[in-house]
This record gives C-alpha cells, sequence and structure tokens, in this order.
C-alpha cells in the first residue's frame, strides 16, 4: 500500500491563512503591523532566492518587509553596527541573516549581536537555551515546521518513538528538543543517530516517526524503516539540472521504496521546504505581539 503524503505545501497554506487573519486583526485593532528585516551578503544563488522567498511571502501576508542586500566584501564591523541599528528600530519585529556568511566574518559573532526579542530564526543561545528548558519565545523555523506538520496531520507525538538522523544545531538538536517535552504535540521517546551511530537501521527501525536531516540521498532505505511509519525528510540534495537549466532535488530518503512501505512521509520539494518560511512569518507575527506586550 502507497504511504498518505503528508503535504507541506497544504499545511503551510493553512498557516499563512491564519497568519493573514491574525495580521489584520493586529492592524486593526492594535495599529500593529509585524516588521521583518532580511540581510544577504553576497550573490550566491540559493540564498538570494531563499530571500526573495521570504521576501514574498512577508509582503503577500502584510507583514513589512526591509530587505537589506550588501556586498560580499562587507566588513563583519559593518553588518554588527546595522545589526545594532535594527535592533533598535521599532519598525523591525524580526531580524534574519541569510547563511552562510562569506568567510572573514564569524559567524557566531553575528548571531550573538541579534537581539534575542528579534531573533525570528531562534538560532540565538537565549533562544536555544529556553527550547531546552520547555519555555520558548521563537523555535528554530525548520524543526517548528516538522512538528507542525506531525500535529496538523494528525500523527500521534505523544508516546512514540522518534528517531533522527542527524545531529545539527539548525535541524536535529532542535526537533529532538521540541519533541521530548512533556507537552501537548511533543511527549516522544527520542533517539537521535549521527555518523558515529553504530548499526543505524537498528534504531530506524523501531521508529513510528522517523526524521531525517543527513543531507546524503538515500540514506534512508525501505529496509531501514517500520512498516507504517511516519517518515519527515528534511534533506533537499540537488542531484543535477533539468534540461531547461532547473534543479533536480531529491531528500534524503529513497522515496520511491519506501513511500510502499510508511504509513506517511513526506516529499521532496513540497514537504519540509514550505513550513520553514511559513514559520518565520509566524515568528514573526509573534515577536511583533511580544513588542507591544500582547504575547
Ligand atoms: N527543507 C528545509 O527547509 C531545510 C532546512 C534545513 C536543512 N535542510 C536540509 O536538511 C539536510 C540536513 O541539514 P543540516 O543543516 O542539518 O545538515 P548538517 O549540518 O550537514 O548535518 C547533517 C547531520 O547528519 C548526520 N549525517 C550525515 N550523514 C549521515 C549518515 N549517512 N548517517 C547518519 N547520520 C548522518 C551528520 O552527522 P555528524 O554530526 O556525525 O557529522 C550531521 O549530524 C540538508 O540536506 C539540508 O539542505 C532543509
Amino acid at each position: 500500500m502507497s504511504a498518505r503524503i503528508i503535504s507541506g505545501t497544504e499545511v503551510a497554506k493553512q498557516i499563512r491563512e491564519e497568519l493573514k487573519l491574525e495580521i489584520t486583526e493586529l492592524k486593526s485593532r492594535h495599529n500593529l503591523v509585524p516588521g521583518l528585516a532580511t540581510i544577504l551578503l553576497g550573490d550566491d544563488p540559493a540564498s538570494k532566492s531563499y530571500i526573495a522567498g521570504k521576501e514574498k511571502t512577508a509582503l503577500a501576508l502584510g507583514i513589512y518587509s526591509e530587505r537589506i542586500d550588501l556586498s560580499a566584501s562587507t566588513t563583519e564591523a559593518q553588518l554588527l553596527d546595522l545589526i545594532g541599528k535594527l535592533n533598535q528600530d521599532p519598525k523591525i519585529h524580526g531580524i534574519l541573516v541569510q547563511v552562510p556568511l562569506p568567510s572573514h566574518i564569524n559567524e557566531t559573532r553575528v548571531l550573538y549581536a541579534i537581539d534575542p526579542k528579534k531573533d525570528v530564526d531562534g538560532f540565538h543561545p537565549v533562544n536555544l537555551g529556553r527550547l531546552m528548558i520547555g519555555d520558548p519565545d521563537f523555535i528554530p523555523c525548520t524543526p517548528y515546521g516538522i512538528q507542525q506538520l506531525l500535529v496538523r496531520s494528525g500523527t500521534k507525538i505523544d508516546g512514540a518513538e522518534v528517531v533522527i538522523v542527524g545531529r545539527s544545531n539548525l535541524v536535529g538538536k532542535p526537533i529532538a528538543n521540541i519533541l521530548m517535552q512533556k507537552k501537548e504535540g511533543a511527549n516522544a521517546t527520542v533517539t537521535i543517530c549521527h555518523t558515529g551511530t553504530r548499526d543505524i537501521a537498528s534504531h530506524t527501525q523501531r521508529a513510528d516517526i522517523l526524521i531525517v536531516a543527513a543531507g546524503r540521498p538515500k540514506a534512508i532505505t525501505a529496509s531501514m524503516i517500520k512498516e507504517g511509519a511516519v517518515v519527515i525528510d528534511v534533506g533537499v540534495n540537488r542531484i543535477g539540472k533539468t534540461p531547461a537549466g532547473k534543479d533536480i532535488l531529491v531528500g534524503d530518503v529513497d522515496f520511491e521504496n519506501v513511500k510502499d512501505k510508511a504509513g506517511a512521509i513526506t516529499p521532496v520539494p513540497g514537504g519540509v521546504g514550505p513550513m520553514t518560511i511559513t514559520m518565520l512569518m509566524l515568528n514573526t507575527v509573534k515577536a511583533a505581539k511580544i513588542a507591544l506586550g500582547l504575547s
């Protein structure tokens, strides 16, 4: 039997509709327009397209968007100065610096410079620490999107065996922290696998929910999963170009074979990807509400 497809495109659309209503209400009731500043250094095509997507989504939802494109030779001091100004700017509630940054800039220093109350990416150590103790303001967007995909697709998380492949600060560690909390939409038993794990299949085969963020095409094959498992494929791997010159994207899961054994699965593209931008917008709205004392 073929797995049910969990469409990130559909769930993201649903959340965006909810956000539109909330933004309209914030404007009419509180004269509050959530504001997002995005900063891009250089002209890496993938980063440019991510930033363009974020700007387009923000504008479509009624979020004030300030896009700041800087040259790759911008100094760290100049970037820190700009962040300092945005930290003080009352129109801006969320600040996003697109990574990776050019190698002459220390990413950690830049990340630490963002006011935690405007850190809508959720990567500031204050926000990651608060996530760990179960009291977050901002949850990193991709893992937050994964949780919403699970919740909104009706997946039972409470008591589930969750296995995560990948332990990055961006995906693996935060999603583990989210799903292990004693809360609704969580309360799972969580295992994290990585390149140091002995016999990965012995873990993945136990998973009721398998989340894969390894960045390796076909890292997960059908023999590695349990019949009926819910599989969330976070991977985005560019494996070539179409004749028209578009990137061919695949996830980390051998989709064609795994879909016949899984109970539900996210596609790539159209799975986790659309959720990431949507959760950034949700965090921006939350930041605006916090700024006004509404949240
Ligand atoms: N859709 C989205 O919005 C979105 C957002 C973020 C990331 N992604 C995608 O998700 C993937 C992961 O991203 P990331 O930033 O988390 O990557 P990352 O920083 O490269 O981390 C990859 C993790 O996977 C582990 N790993 C790699 N190969 C493995 C294998 N064969 N078996 C077990 N573990 C393995 C690594 O282990 P070690 O720690 O031992 O090296 C590491 O912990 C990438 O394809 C990325 O493009 C998508």
